[in-house]
């Protein structure tokens, strides 16, 4: 499986966002990470639907949404009208309406991606996985960038890999939290295929760092 890395806006400047986004485009990554924190699901706040409708007119790389917000269906339509290619959402957040965020990102031709938390077992995203696109297990608590993988997610990457592998599933795993050139070899060989990386993309030069990551030396 070819590894996908997703630069996270959340570390790029926003002064020059454009021209950072552009970087990206440059540097051969296809995705694009964009973290939207609503202050209660997780403790800060980010930005949303403007800046992506307004980033979209410039950029064609896969718009990788990640919805760190409560009650995430009330915004699913919003999200898609306004440039989400891939569409992220908690399963802590969505709670017994998990299914229907599923097949409302569905019905607005997204892909579905499901995240889970740190301290939430792989055991309660499995009635899911043969309904979503993508799996995202979170490697750090989900709010701020710049934090320390944490090492016991490792585990969660193998066991959702080979419950994929059980359902015959060649699904997207993907991780986000404390991916850097160390930490890119241990979640690529636990059965991660889409990395998300912000600091470590957005600091020094944007290219050399994704090409790092990619393992494209
Ligand atoms: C954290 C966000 C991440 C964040 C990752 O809640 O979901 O996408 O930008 O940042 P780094 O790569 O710096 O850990
Ligand atoms: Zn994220």
């Amino acid at each position: 499986m070819k590894t996908i890395i997703s630069p996270s806006i959340l570390a790029a400047d926003f002064n020059v966002l454009g021209q950072q986004i552009q970087a990206v485009e440059k540097s051969g990554a296809t995705y694009l990470h964009i973290d939207v924190m609503d202050g209660m699901f997780v403790p800060s706040i980010s930005f949303g639907m403007p800046v992506i409708a307004s980033i979209r007119k410039n950029s064609k790389l896969v718009f990788d949404v990640h919805l760190m917000i409560e009650e995430p269906l009330r915004y699913i339509e919003e999200f898609a009208k306004c440039g989400a290619d891939i569409i992220t959402f908690h399963l802590e957040a969505a709670k017994e309406r998990t299914e229907e965020t599923i097949d409302k990102i569905h019905d607005f031709g997204c892909k579905a991606g499901l995240s889970i938390k740190p301290g939430t077992p792989v055991s309660e995203i499995e009635p899911y996985l043969k309904k979503v696109e993508m799996i995202l297990i979170m490697t750090v608590e989900p709010g701020f960038g710049g934090q320390k993988y944490i090492s016991a997610c490792t585990e969660k990457i193998q066991e959702t890999r080979a419950l994929a592998e059980k359902y015959g599933l060649a699904m997207d795993i993907q991780v986000d939290g404390g991916i850097n050139e160390e930490t890119a070899s241990i979640v690529k060989a636990a059965g991660a295929n889409v990395l998300v990386a912000g600091s470590s993309v957005f600091k020094g030069d944007i290219r050399d760092n994704v090409r790092l990551l990619a393992g494209e030396e």
